[in-house]
């Protein structure tokens, strides 16, 4: 049940709650057990509903992997939704630690829920969050997206991406690794629909939320990180928000009753638009291997 009061606090924090305050019923109707809210691996020919939590924790396997995380002592996870990584870290790859940042307080709720004694969940910024340990890994995934305001000019946004980095940077150990997972934008001929849809996303389901091109990333995380790996992964993500709206539409009558009409209606506008922008390639959905420089 969500306990949380809804007081304004910041415009910044007040747009991810309005997203990410839907009740946690509802978004476990939409989700489904493994409770994960960004792309998945699935394996070839594989049901996107049936395969969809497989899909999901072998992705997370594969980031662990790629982070060098499993055994390890610490890790962060910023943006960490309703704490899946953070378990299965800890249940699956032995990892002794695990903490995670978000700004939903329903998100906390359902953690804490998990009674996981290896995490630690916070509600808090990812500019906030300090340690006296620096971390073995990091793992952003698919929340940087919310973290550079759309109403800045183009030089201060690469700045603000190039804050997180340093963040990051002084959150890991040198050669800690950091795997993102992150939507970009190309230049696409702008249709009527499109810009109405993108309007859409960036003033009512996403207030402020900026979409980067991929070099914005690149020339912001220079110095601080080494790239491994980058690797345009869009499917992924599509094919997870078209499992999600399967999973609406078969329970739409319950979803309705539990939040409205009206945010199920939004909900089903804004996956179909992220669903149609990655199959037309106008998002791309990177997966960024980054090493963290001395
Ligand atoms: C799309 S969800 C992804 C959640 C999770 N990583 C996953 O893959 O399921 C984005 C997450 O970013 C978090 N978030 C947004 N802005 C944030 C901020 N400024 N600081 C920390 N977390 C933030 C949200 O609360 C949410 O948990």
């Amino acid at each position: 049940m969500t306990t949380v009061e809804n007081k304004p606090v910041n415009p910044e924090v007040d747009a991810i709650r309005h997203h990410y305050e839907v009740s946690n019923d509802f978004y476990r109707l939409l989700l489904g057990p493994a409770m994960m809210y960004s792309g998945g691996y699935w394996a070839e020919g594989e049901d996107l509903r049936a395969g969809h939590d497989a899909a999901q924790f072998r992705k997370l396997d594969a980031f662990i992997e790629i982070a060098g995380a499993v055994g390890a002592e610490r890790i962060l996870d910023i943006g960490s939704g309703w704490g899946t990584l953070l378990d299965r870290a800890t249940t699956v790859h032995d990892v002794k630690q695990a903490v995670g940042v978000t700004l939903s307080r329903t998100q906390k709720e359902f953690v804490d829920s998990l009674h996981n004694p290896r995490i630690d969940i916070k509600v808090e910024s990812w500019e906030d969050h300090r340690t006296e340990e620096p971390y073995d890994a990091a793992f952003c995934v698919n929340a940087l997206e919310h973290f550079v305001l759309s109403s800045l000019p183009p030089k201060e946004r690469v700045k603000r991406f190039r804050a997180f980095f340093a963040q990051c940077h002084s959150l890991l150990k040198v050669d800690g690794r950091l795997v993102l997972h992150m939507m970009t934008i190309e230049n696409p001929p702008l249709s009527r629909k499109l810009i109405d849809d993108l309007k859409f996303l960036q003033r009512e389901e996403f207030q402020g939320c900026y979409i980067p091109h991929t070099n914005e990333l690149v020339q912001a995380a220079e110095g601080l990180f080494e790239i491994i790996e980058l690797r345009n992964e869009r499917e992924t993500f599509s094919q997870a928000c078209r499992a999600w709206l399967e999973n609406l539409a078969e329970r739409r009558d319950e979803a309705v009753a539990m939040q409205g009409e009206e945010v199920v209606a939004r909900f089903e506008r804004y996956l179909d638009i992220f669903a149609y922008t990655l199959e037309d390639k106008i998002f791309n959905n990177f997966r960024i291997v980054l090493s963290r420089n001395a």
